[in-house]
């Protein structure tokens, strides 16, 4: 049986995740930082859906960390790991990012420079095997700069950019990287946030997710009505653009 870590098993996205890959038969680890909570998610998964599952500690601003974090995860549970999904991210408030240069460092840190820090470190060893999956959870917002969050937007377009790369890299070793574009989702992350539209469920998203895993999807909008949404938006010439409060 595939055991599968979910970098971020506390995030609304992130737990839906582990569900769904559970229900699929996946034995799966949830990494993150509070271990009681995650502790508790992966008992309730082992009960549920008669899989293995896991709690590690993973601090994505713990870079030196990063280093063998798989290596010592695979020692600690006695198994190989065949996928590592990245779900953390944090997203400031635009009006605050742009006054608060420390808030936009951390959320670049986290959202970017962590990624590339872990992923890189993962694919190394999954190249070593020839088989598996990396994938991680971009943005929407980062396909165009919106007046409304570019900050962040910025920050998953680098990450997006980062897995095209990776992805055509580590085609030749038989490892998949799926970068996961989500609209608007009902997590934490979202709640209370005024304007929001098309509001989805995270198990919608994680449903997405695997079968974007499955099918060895490059790029995976979700929910699907979001892939015409940027299209278009991408295409607005800029004069139009610039007049549209988004
Ligand atoms: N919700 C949406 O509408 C939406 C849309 C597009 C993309 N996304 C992206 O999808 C991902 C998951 O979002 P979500 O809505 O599910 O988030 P969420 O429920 O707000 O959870 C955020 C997660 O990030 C983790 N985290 C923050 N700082 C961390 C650190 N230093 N080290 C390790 N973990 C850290 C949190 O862990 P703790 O529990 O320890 O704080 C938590 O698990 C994010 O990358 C987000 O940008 C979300």
């Amino acid at each position: 049986m595939m055991t599968a870590v979910v970098l971020g098993g506390t995030s609304g996205i992130g737990e839906a995740l582990a569900r769904e890959l559970a229900a699929q038969g996946l034995n799966v680890v949830l990494a993150g930082r509070d271990l009681a909570e995650l502790d508790a998610r992966a008992r309730d998964l082992e009960i549920r859906y008669g899989v293995r599952a896991w709690s590690r500690p993973f601090d994505a601003l713990d870079f030196e960390s990063h280093h063998d974090w798989l290596e010592s995860c695979e020692r600690e549970i006695g198994e190989e790991i065949g996928g590592v999904a990245l779900c953390y991210g944090v997203m400031p408030s635009e009006d605050e990012a742009a006054v608060d240069g420390s808030l936009t460092r951390h959320m670049i840190e986290i959202n970017y420079s962590s990624a590339v820090s872990i992923l890189d470190r993962v694919a190394e060893r999954l190249r070593d095997r020839g088989k598996g999956f990396i994938c991680a959870i971009t943005s929407v917002a980062g396909d165009r700069g919106r007046a409304s969050n570019f900050h962040y937007g910025s920050s998953k377009a680098a990450l997006s950019t980062y897995l095209s790369g990776l992805r055509v890299q580590m085609a030749r070793d038989g490892v998949s990287v799926v970068d996961i574009r989500p609209g608007m989702i009902d997590t934490k992350l979202t709640y209370g946030l005024p304007g929001l539209m098309m509001l989805a469920k995270p198990r919608r998203v994680a449903r997405d997710i695997v079968r974007g895993i499955r099918g060895n999807r490059a790029v995976v909008y979700t929910p699907k009505i979001w892939w015409l949404v940027m299209f278009v938006i991408r295409m607005l010439p800029d004069f139009i653009f610039r007049r549209i409060a988004l």
